[in-house]
Formats: C-alpha cells, structure tokens, sequence
C-alpha cells in the first residue's frame, strides 16, 4: 500500500519534470572567480526533495555525476538540495549542467558561461534592463536572491556605475536624468564560513523621455531590402540614422554576431555622426571587401539602440547580380540571322508579285507627273530565229498592255505619222516615254536595223528607261547573231524573256515581268485591272 502511493507520487513527480524546459538551456554568465548558484526548477506536486534525490551531472569534458557531493562539501562546488554552488568560477567550470530526479529520463539543462572580460556579446546576452523616465524618480534593483542554503548567507550590495569608479550602496534618483542611463554593475556578496563570495550583475538603465519625444529613425535601408552584387566585388551598404541622444547607438549584425569595425577584416563596418539641429544624423557602413557566397547566404541587420525607446532592426540580404545569358543571346543571334536571311529570301524570289500586288491594291502609283506623254514606247527590232513575236502576238500585247493594264504606249506605225523622217520621229518617240521597250519580232517589223545603232547613242546618253524582250532561243553571249547594240543593251538593261504563246495570258510570268520594270502606268483606270475584264481578254 505504502509503494503503490510512493509509486503514484513518483509517477507525478516524473510528469511534472517532463514539462520543466526539457531542452532549451537556462544561460547562465558568470565572472571568472565569482560565485554561481545553479538552481533546479521547483517540482511543486513533488515534496519529496528529501526522499527523491536530486542528480547533478557535469558536460564539461566528461561526464561526471556530482551527486554524490549532495552532503560533501568541497572547496569550490556545493551541492543542497535543489541548488548546485560553485563558490569561484573558473574557465574549467564552463560548460552544461543537468539536473534531475533519480531514475527519471528528463532533465532540466543549464549552459554556464564564465568571462574575464565584459565583451559586448556577453553584456547583450547576460545583462538586466530597467526602465525610468526622465525627471521621475528611479530606484534601480539588483536582481537575485537569497540562496536557500543555511550556511551561506547575505552579506550586502554594492553599485558601481561603468566608468565611475566610487561604489555605492545603492542607486536611487530623486529626478533621473537622461545622463544617468548606462550600465550599472551590483555585486551581492555572500558569507560562508567567514569567507565572502560576490555574485555580479550588468544592469542597463534606460531612461526614456517623459512625453512623447522625437523618436530615432533608421531612414535607410529598408527592412527586407536585397542588394544585388557580384560575387567578388566590394560592396558598401550604408545604414542611415537619425537620433536624438548620444547615447543611442547604430550597429550592424550579421545574423545574430555584431559586425567588428576592424576594416582589416574581410566584413567590417565604420560610422560617421553629423550633428545638427535636426538630430544626430548618422551613417554606418557595412563593407564587403570581397563579396563571398558565405556572405550571400546571411541576413545582416542594422540596429538601432536607444534608451529611450524600443531597438529598431532593419534586416537587408545580398543577392547575386544575374549572369547575362550566353545562350539566350546566342540564340536571338541566330534567329536574326535566320529571320534576316528569310526576309532576304522572300524579297527575292517574290518581289515581282509583291509589288505588283501593292501597285494594285494598295495603290502606290507614281505620283508625281514627269510630263511625258507614253508609259512606254514599243519598239521592234528583228528576231534572228521564228521565236519573235509575229503580228498576232504583238497585237495581243500590245492590247493587253493598254486594255488591262491601262499602258499609254507610242507605237511606231501608229504614233508616227508617215512621211516624217524616221528616225527623228523615232527619237521622239523615245523623247515623250518612260520606258523604252525593245521587242523581238518575226517577220521584222523593226522600222529599220540601222535605226537601233542610231538611236543606241540617244539611248545611253538620255539614261533612258530600258526594257529588253529576248526570245526563248535569244542566246545573247554565245549566238552573236544579236546585233552588236542589242548584245550591249542586253546587258546593262532589264531582260524579260518571250516564251511564246505560253507569254500571252495577262496573268503570265512574262506580263508580270514586264509589269513589273514598266512600273504603274500614269493614268490606269481601276476599271482595266478588274478580273471580269482580264478574263474576256484572255478568252477573246
Ligand atoms: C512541501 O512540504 C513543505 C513542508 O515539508 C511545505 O511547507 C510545503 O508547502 C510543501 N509544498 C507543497 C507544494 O506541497
Ligand atoms: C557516494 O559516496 C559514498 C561515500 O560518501 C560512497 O560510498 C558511494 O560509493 C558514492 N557513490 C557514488 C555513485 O560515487
Ligand atoms: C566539471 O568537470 C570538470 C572536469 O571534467 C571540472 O574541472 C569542473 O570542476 C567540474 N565542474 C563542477 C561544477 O564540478
Ligand atoms: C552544451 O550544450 C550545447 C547544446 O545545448 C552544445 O552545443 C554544446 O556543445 C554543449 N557543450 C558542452 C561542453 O558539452
Ligand atoms: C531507480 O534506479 C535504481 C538504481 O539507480 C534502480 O534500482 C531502480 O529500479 C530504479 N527505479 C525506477 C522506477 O526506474
Ligand atoms: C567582492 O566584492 C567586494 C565589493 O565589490 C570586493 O571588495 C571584494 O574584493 C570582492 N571579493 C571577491 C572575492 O571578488
Ligand atoms: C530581422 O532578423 C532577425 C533575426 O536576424 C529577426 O529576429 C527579426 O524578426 C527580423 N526582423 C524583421 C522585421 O524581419
Ligand atoms: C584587426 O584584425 C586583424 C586580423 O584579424 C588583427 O591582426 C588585428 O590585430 C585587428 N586589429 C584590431 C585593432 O583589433
Ligand atoms: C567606410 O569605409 C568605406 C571603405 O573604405 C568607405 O567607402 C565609406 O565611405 C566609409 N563610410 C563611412 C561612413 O565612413
Ligand atoms: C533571411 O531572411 C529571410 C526573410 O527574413 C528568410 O526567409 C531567410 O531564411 C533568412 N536567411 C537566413 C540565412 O537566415
């Protein structure tokens, strides 16, 4: 009966100590050669600290139970009860401590820091805040308590403020001042054995303005900013301040480490104040000498510190520059190339259709009138085989030309009035048309194979328009039945080639051609260029 409540007990005993912080470490700092008190929590539901006994274990270096210290005392570690003593902490002291019940599987974890030296690190991680308002009064307290152990008792507090060098017995303002911020150090002493031990305190007093005072500002960066930057490249990122005190203070941190201000390191940061009416403008500077992928990969935060209100952060991060794509520029090249060439391709092989399709639609005709009378004179020379076209042909031709297209031509046994001398009547001709096209016929109906050699002159000299018919079988380099003008007019003028009865639709590759270097005709009625009117041509 009497183990099954002893039992009952136990189990509520172990529960409650499983909820007792199974794992995150109570921190604990302490000075090198002053006192610590490790105390293990309190398991209210269990009275039994007599009975279940308290396990202290040591995670210096090794493992090392100090329970069975529970009544021993040595010269520099107590243990009683729920508290563990170390009278004069040493480097060797530093480490994890654990305490739990006998036999039970949780334990309450304790990390023990001891310092020589107050850095800012262990003055941000250990020290006590209190908080006044200025022209109030303000008693500051020392933190701690008495140690329950019988044979150690309190012996007295003393305040020293940094930088002053008289101790005090106490700190109490009857009107504090904004001067009377900074950090305070209380050191209880205890008395055991005739000997005494002190346990210090940091204490920061803040003092904040009694209204509503201007407050500090971090004007720049903004929080969650990403500098874009290039690996490898210094970067300076400036942190923009503005405060009302002295004692505020502007810093950067690199996750949760302050950044040094040594600029021999790789990641430093230097400051500038600039005092005015308008408040302490300061700027501090986080430097990269050379941005690494290590860098890349944190958070830096600007803080701002002031006593007399809350710390602002302002978190930033780098990122890496984007590298130009070689590839996607490569690419476009090649589909300029490609698009150029496509372009190229197309304009070639159909710019006949294309212009004349625009001519026709569209209506981009010559606008403005050069005064000549023709769109074109037809002139004939004589074909040297039967591919020439004969009178049915130029008849056709010459029909289409002016009935489709709506061509004003000069025609030589029409225009030229008989009895006139031939070839000045001739270079008339040429004189009132745009273009001149030569045309190949069989039987000749040239006005006379002497008149081209005459007229060759008149040609190349007025850079008239020139249009060349040549026959299917017209073999202008190698023939030399051509004669010797056609052959150099041939040349250094348009060709278009008869092919016979196949040329004779309007809607031919050889009236497109011919179209095409003729250009719009002066005065083409919309009229002629109706599909209807092609039609009956062509059927007729
Ligand atoms: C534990 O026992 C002591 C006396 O032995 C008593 O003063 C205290 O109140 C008890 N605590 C609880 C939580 O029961
Ligand atoms: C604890 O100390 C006693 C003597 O004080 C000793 O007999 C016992 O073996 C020790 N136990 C352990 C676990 O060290
Ligand atoms: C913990 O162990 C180390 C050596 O392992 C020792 O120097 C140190 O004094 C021990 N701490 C306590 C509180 O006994
Ligand atoms: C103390 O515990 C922390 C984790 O809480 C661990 O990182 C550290 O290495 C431990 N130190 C020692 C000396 O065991
Ligand atoms: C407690 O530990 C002792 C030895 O240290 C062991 O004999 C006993 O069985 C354990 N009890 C429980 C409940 O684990
Ligand atoms: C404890 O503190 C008092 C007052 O600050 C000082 O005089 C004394 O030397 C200290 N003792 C030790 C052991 O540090
Ligand atoms: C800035 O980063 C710190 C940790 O580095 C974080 O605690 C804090 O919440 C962040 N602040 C903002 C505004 O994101
Ligand atoms: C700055 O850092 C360098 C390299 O870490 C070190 O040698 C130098 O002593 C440091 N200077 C100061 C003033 O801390
Ligand atoms: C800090 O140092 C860097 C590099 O020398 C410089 O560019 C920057 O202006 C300095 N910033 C301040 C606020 O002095
Ligand atoms: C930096 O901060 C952002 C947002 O505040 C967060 O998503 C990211 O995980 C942080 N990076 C690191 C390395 O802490």
């Amino acid at each position: 009966m009497m183990l099954k409540v002893l039992v009952i007990v136990l189990g509520f005993c172990l529960k409650s100590l499983t909820g007792v912080h199974p794992l995150t470490p109570k921190e604990l700092y302490v000075k090198e050669g002053e006192m610590v008190v490790l105390q293990c929590p309190h398991f209210t539901e269990c009275n039994h600290t007599g009975d279940a006994k308290m396990i202290w274990t040591n995670y210096t270096n090794q493992e090392m139970a100090l329970t069975n210290m529970s009544s021993v005392e040595q010269m520099s570690v107590l243990v009683h009860e729920r508290s563990l003593v170390i009278f004069s902490a040493s480097v060797n002291h530093q480490g994890n401590y654990s305490c739990s019940l006998r036999n039970s599987s949780s334990q309450s974890w304790f990390r023990l820091t001891v310092y020589t030296t107050q850095t800012r690190e262990i003055r941000k991680r250990s020290s006590y805040s209190q908080i006044c308002y200025a022209q109030e009064a303000c008693t500051m307290q020392c933190p701690g308590e008495n140690i329950p152990i019988p044979d150690i008792t309190f012996n007295s507090i003393v305040w020293h403020k940094e930088g002053e060098s008289l101790p005090k017995k106490s700190v109490y303002f009857s009107v504090v001042e904004q001067k009377d911020h900074g950090v305070y150090i209380c050191t209880r002493s205890y008395l055991h054995h005739g000997q005494l031990y002190n346990t210090s305190y940091i204490m920061e007093l803040h003092v904040r303005p009694k209204d509503n005072e201007k407050t500090a500002v971090i004007t720049s960066p903004r929080d969650g900013d990403v500098f874009n930057v290039d690996l490898g490249s210094t970067v300076v990122i400036d942190c923009k301040a503005v405060m009302y005190s002295e004692f505020d203070g502007v810093f950067w941190l690199s996750e949760t480490v302050f950044v040094e201000t040594n600029n021999s390191l790789p990641v430093y940061y230097n400051s500038t104040q600039e005092e005015n009416g308008d408040g302490i403008k300061t700027t501090v500077s986080l430097v990269f000498r050379k941005v690494s992928e290590d860098d890349l990969s944190k958070n830096y935060t600007c803080k701002l510190e002031s006593n007399s209100q809350n710390p602002i952060f302002v978190n930033i991060s780098l990122a890496q520059n984007a590298r130009p794509s070689y590839i996607s520029l490569a690419v476009s090249v090649v589909c300029f190339v490609l698009v150029m060439t496509v372009t190229v391709i197309i304009y070639v092989k159909f710019k006949i259709p294309v212009t004349l399709f625009l001519r026709d639609t569209v209506g981009c005709h010559r606008s403005t009138s050069d005064g000549k009378r023709y769109d074109a004179f037809l002139m004939y020379y004589e074909s040297d085989t039967d591919a020439g076209l004969n009178d049915h042909d130029r008849k056709s031709l010459e029909s289409i030309l002016e009935e489709v297209y709506g061509y004003n031509l000069c025609l030589f046994d029409r225009n030229v009035i008989p009895g006139e001398a031939v070839a000045e009547a001739v270079l008339d001709c040429i004189e009132q048309s745009r273009t001149v096209v030569l045309v190949p016929s069989f039987p000749d109906a040239s006005p006379g194979s002497g008149l081209l050699n005459a007229i060759h002159a008149a040609l190349v000299e007025r850079q008239t328009c020139l249009v060349f018919i040549k026959t299917d079988t017209t073999e202008v380099s190698t023939s030399g039945s051509l004669p010797e003008v056609l052959q150099v007019l041939t040349e250094v003028r348009h060709c278009v080639t008869w092919k016979g009865t196949s040329s004779m639709t309007p809607s031919s590759t050889f009236f497109k051609q011919l179209r095409y270097y003729l250009r719009a005709p002066e005065h083409a009625t919309k009229k002629s260029l109706l599909p209807q009117t092609i039609q009956d041509v062509t059927s007729e």
